[in-house]
């Protein structure tokens, strides 16, 4: 286990210290937790769902890199099928402030790599920033999504998002979580395959410039990272970085990326190479391999 993670669970109540720690040490755990999960959870400690996941958000927080703010935000979000994803914010050192990800954006970004098809809230230890509920407002649930913090009543997203800008300001009926499947073909490398897989499953309404990353982790497996467009267009998120939330909610540091691939259509009208490539610089990654594709 981590120092950090390990830290937070010294600090969880006494009981349910004990519940979790059966999960936390296995080395199958990634950051999630079944609906059985939580309900034996629940009943270790005697814990409401609600008062449950706030329990949980240091164990989220747990997961943050802030070289920059040493502020750790944690966030849980709320699958439809039961499962809670965490989340936690990461900051890039020697990059653009731009290129952060916030704790709500790893943990919606975490459902929705696990194939999750809509969420019903999202939890978090601080008031989510504007950025973040723009970003909540392009998911497929926006209309129902419940916000959950610390000391707080449950309040809907309109509620903190008044007056929303949203997809439909733009004329686009698609939103984040709506299942994606756009047609690449096929390459002979494995690990070029699955960030094609990734594009392929990239959301990306306002530009179709669909693109996804693969990240070689050892030499023995992978992440992929989807890219998440947003009608605001800056609290997109980048392919790099929902690759790296992955990375860091599995437990490996950038140093056992092994080979990053990026996969993104010819001639599109935006491109996440350069930024991804600074990005991944600035972790001392190199080299970025860029390989473009046209749709079938
Ligand atoms: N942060 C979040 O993760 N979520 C929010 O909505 C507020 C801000 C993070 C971003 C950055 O890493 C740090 O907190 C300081 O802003
Ligand atoms: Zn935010």
């Amino acid at each position: 286990m981590n120092p950090s993670l390990l830290h937070a669970l010294q600090d969880c109540p006494p009981q349910l210290a004990q519940a979790l720690r059966p999960y936390l040490t296995a080395d199958t755990f990634n950051a999630s937790f079944s609906a059985e999960e939580i309900a034996a959870l629940q009943q270790a400690s005697g814990l409401s769902a609600t008062d449950l996941a706030v329990a949980l958000l240091p164990i989220a927080a747990s997961y943050a890199i802030t070289p920059l703010s040493q502020f750790h935000v944690g966030a849980i979000a709320h699958g439809v099928s039961g499962r809670w994803y965490l989340g936690a914010n990461m900051e890039f050192a020697l990059a653009p402030l731009q290129q952060t990800v916030h704790a709500e954006q790893s943990a919606i970004t975490h459902a929705w790599m696990s194939n999750e098809t809509s969420l019903t809230g999202v939890m978090v230890n601080y008031t989510p920033c504007g950025h973040c509920r723009q970003f909540m407002n392009e998911l497929n649930c926006a209309q129902q999504l419940t916000i959950y913090l610390p000391d707080c009543a449950p309040q809907s997203l309109h509620h903190y998002l008044p007056n929303a800008f949203g997809p439909k300001d733009l004329g686009i009926t698609d939103t984040l979580f709506d299942p994606q499947s756009q047609p690449f073909a096929s390459h002979p490398d494995p690990l070029v395959r699955a960030a094609i897989e990734a594009a392929s499953q990239s959301y990306a309404p306002y530009t179709r410039a669909y693109s996804g990353i693969a990240l070689e982790i050892n030499a023995e497996h992978w992440v992929t990272g989807r890219y998440a467009e947003n009608a605001a267009f800056n609290p997109s998120l980048p392919p790099l970085q929902s690759a790296l939330i992955i990375l860091q909610l599995q437990g490996y540091p950038v140093s056992a990326i092994t080979r990053a691939v990026l996969v993104e259509i010819a001639d599109a009208s935006i491109s996440q190479q350069s930024a991804s490539e600074a990005t991944l610089a600035a972790l001392g990654v190199h080299p970025l391999e860029t390989v473009t594709l046209t749709l079938e």
